[in-house]
């Protein structure tokens, strides 16, 4: 059995725990090889590999990053791209490719199966959490962790100088990681981009919280919320970018609303404001226990698909079983923070 993996989009952590865990599952079960494609599917059209065997794998659990290198390359937006793939797959005689990544990797990979019928297996990645089918993907965990100690540390230094400190935190269009890294850090108050608000509120929110006592205050905010230009009425939403244009899937650079918002909190309130972007450092890193665990679990269950042949399949984890689900299901709809949750973290705002 001859097994490809690539690893897309933005890293995370836990992505080398799938890769040791496709070449050691492929190698001991099924006498297999692994041969690993360099920066996502530029690899595969540009024919950039490393062979993956037992000594490339050798300590790589605990590292963050991913030892193949990743890209945010789209092969359906260059000239001959899917023709590319196919012949790479059929001079390599690939019996299968895991395509390691978010909603854009996973998206060319379920092309390439459906509309050119290439033997594709996917795994779902990203600190966002966002992947539909799949109750977390590997890297959120390790993200939370970030985030929750970043607030905390927060806290300290807001207390002592009896500042507003808003804090900026990944996430892309859902608020997965500002809502649970709030809760776990007892933000003062979380906006997310799943419940719009409006400039009003949070002042309000904040100068009721300084009404009864308290001199400080931790404001966690998703990259991707839309900011209310007009607060009284609501309107000109917009997401606000770091930078003009967008990637080869079309998503615009996210990043900066934290500092609209701080200005505003300060003229709105009278008190100092601070902004923390936590940004790359979110992404980075050696993988929690659970990443390393999930991901292990996941590359373990990629290479079982592919020896069994169910192709155009995503591993996904519901509850605590590792489940197959197809990959045209999960590519669907994104996954949003539900009210439930955000309901549980509005108890503590204020
Ligand atoms: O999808 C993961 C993520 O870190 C998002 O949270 C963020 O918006 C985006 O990637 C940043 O992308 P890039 O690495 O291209 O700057």
């Amino acid at each position: 059995m001859k097994v490809g993996v690539l690893t897309g989009g933005g890293d995370c952590p836990g992505l080398n725990a799938v890769i040791r865990a496709v070449v050691r599952r492929t190698m001991a079960k099924y006498g297999g090889s692994v041969i690993g494609y360099r920066f996502g599917w530029a690899g595969v059209v540009d024919v950039n590999t490393m062979d993956l065997g037992l000594d490339e794998v050798s300590g790589i659990l605990p590292r963050g990053g991913t030892i193949l290198g990743t890209s945010r390359t789209n092969p359906f937006r260059t000239e001959g791209g899917p023709e590319a793939i196919q012949e790479e797959f059929a001079r390599r005689k690939l019996d299968g490719m895991i395509a390691v990544g978010g909603e854009d990797t996973l998206g060319v990979a379920y092309r390439l199966w459906k509309e050119h019928g290439l033997p594709v297996v996917g795994v779902p990645k990203t600190i966002d959490n966002d992947i539909s089918g799949t109750d977390f993907t590997f890297g959120f965990d390790t993200a939370l962790h970030i985030a929750t100690e970043a607030i905390d540390r927060l806290h300290t230094t807001a207390e002592s100088h009896n500042r507003v400190v808003v804090v900026e935190v990944m996430g892309r269009t859902t608020g997965w990681i500002a809502v649970k890294a709030g809760i776990a850090g007892g933000a003062d108050l979380i906006l997310i981009p799943e419940i719009p608000f409006t400039l009003e509120e949070v002042c309000g929110t904040i100068r009721s919280r300084h009404a009864r006592g308290k001199n400080f205050s931790i404001i966690v905010v998703a990259e991707g919320c839309e900011f209310p230009r007009e607060a009284e009425q609501g309107e000109d939403r917009g997401v606000v970018v770091s930078q003009a244009g967008t990637d080869e899937f079309g998503h615009v650079r996210l990043g900066g609303i934290a500092n609209e918002l701080a200005k505003v909190i300060q003229a709105g309130t009278g008190f100092e404001t601070r902004v923390s972007v936590l940004g790359y450092i979110q992404r980075g890193g050696t993988p929690t226990a659970f990443d390393r665990v999930l991901g292990t679990r996941f590359g373990v269950e990629a290479a079982d698909l592919v020896h069994g042949q169910h192709f155009g399949k995503m591993v996904s984890i519901q509850g605590d079983k590792v489940i197959p689900i197809e990959m045209g299901h999960a590519m669907e709809t994104v996954k949003r923070v539900d009210t439930e949750l955000y309901e549980v973290a509005r108890t503590f705002f204020g």
